[in-house]
């Protein structure tokens, strides 16, 4: 049957209310698409009752806490951004293992919001895990950060009520439902981004200088890559180094990665097909603006076998 995004919106707007009541709740968004639709979908439902939800855990791209936050604003919904990346950085200490450094994240994330719940005084989180996020954490690729219930934790244990209203649905629906919901094609066409965010694309420890770089990188890449309209474009920092020539000086320097992709519903991906002047300015951009880096490649692996993310 072919999915009807009006009704999706009606019922999921009266299942939330339902359950809520007049009681508060709170969501929380990374900035990509899942977590923003998931947002106004809870808005619809419970107006005031609802507060977004913006961790700022210094993973995040450049701009965004602001960026998104004025999107929430703008459209009525109550915004706090909470400054987190203290606590972040503290549990991601030392850790280079990719399943380590997601668990991590994941308890860090759900302590800030168990303690955002009491304070508030909110009754449930809503939050926008989609089917793609829970078959991929049971299928032991990548535990993706907002699977709980599905793996045998139990939300109470951060003393969560927890709400998922898109959790049937892949990609394509969760944008179909951003536009029935009558968003601007910026939020439901955003690029997705991952819950822990660019911790996902530094390999090796995660530290405040390490994603500085990766965040520059990012921002060089999602720039130029703009106007190909990619499913997901970004930039990774890879832990090994390799020797370069800054200002006529050896350099044993970074690897950034460039990636980007073409998907529908991010179960697989393919490869960009970027034109090779545009790599170049890409790749000269990166050495000339960020100093430690020394080479640039371009990632040309498929989903299956690689995944989009590096960890
Ligand atoms: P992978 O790297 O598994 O990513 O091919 C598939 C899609 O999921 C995003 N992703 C995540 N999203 N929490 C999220 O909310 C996560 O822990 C997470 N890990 C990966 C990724 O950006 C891609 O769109």
């Amino acid at each position: 049957m072919a999915f009807n995004t009006k009704r999706f919106i009606n019922d999921k707007v009266k299942e939330i209310k339902n359950k809520v009541g007049n009681a508060r709740a709170l969501c929380a968004t990374s900035g990509g698409v899942d977590s923003m639709v998931c947002a106004f979908l809870a808005y619809r439902a419970l107006g005031k009752n609802l507060i977004a939800l913006f961790i700022d855990d210094g993973l995040m791209r450049k701009n965004e806490p602001l960026t998104v936050a004025t999107m929430l604003r703008k459209r009525g919904i109550r915004t706090v951004v909470i400054r987190a990346a203290k606590d972040f950085f503290r549990a991601l200490k030392g850790k280079e293992d990719p399943e380590d450094m997601r668990k991590a994240f994941r308890d860090t994330f759900y302590k800030t919001l168990g303690k955002a719940v009491k304070k508030y005084k909110a009754d449930y989180l809503i939050q926008g895990t989609i089917a793609a996020d829970i078959e991929e954490t049971k299928g032991k690729i990548k535990s993706q950060h907002n699977v709980l219930s599905q793996i045998g934790i139990n939300p109470k244990k951060y003393g969560l009520s927890i709400i998922e209203p898109l959790v049937k649905l892949y990609k394509p629906g969760v944008r179909k439902v951003g536009k029935g919901l009558g968003l601007p094609k910026a939020i439901y066409q955003r690029m997705p981004f991952p819950g822990p965010g660019l911790a996902t694309r530094v390999v090796g420890e995660v530290t405040p200088p390490r994603v500085k770089i990766v965040r520059k990188a990012t921002s060089i890449v999602e720039k130029e890559l703009k106007k190909f309209k990619p499913f997901q474009a970004f930039a990774v920092l890879l832990r090994d180094r390799a020797t370069g020539i800054k200002k006529g000086k050896r350099a044993f320097g970074n690897i950034i990665i460039i990636r980007s992709v073409e998907s529908k519903d991010a179960l697989t991906a393919t490869p960009t097909k970027i034109p090779y002047t545009v790599l170049e300015k890409i790749q000269k951009r990166i050495v000339r603006e960020i100093p430690q880096v020394t080479k640039v490649l371009y990632d040309i692996s498929p989903k299956p076998p690689s995944t989009i993310e590096y960890i």
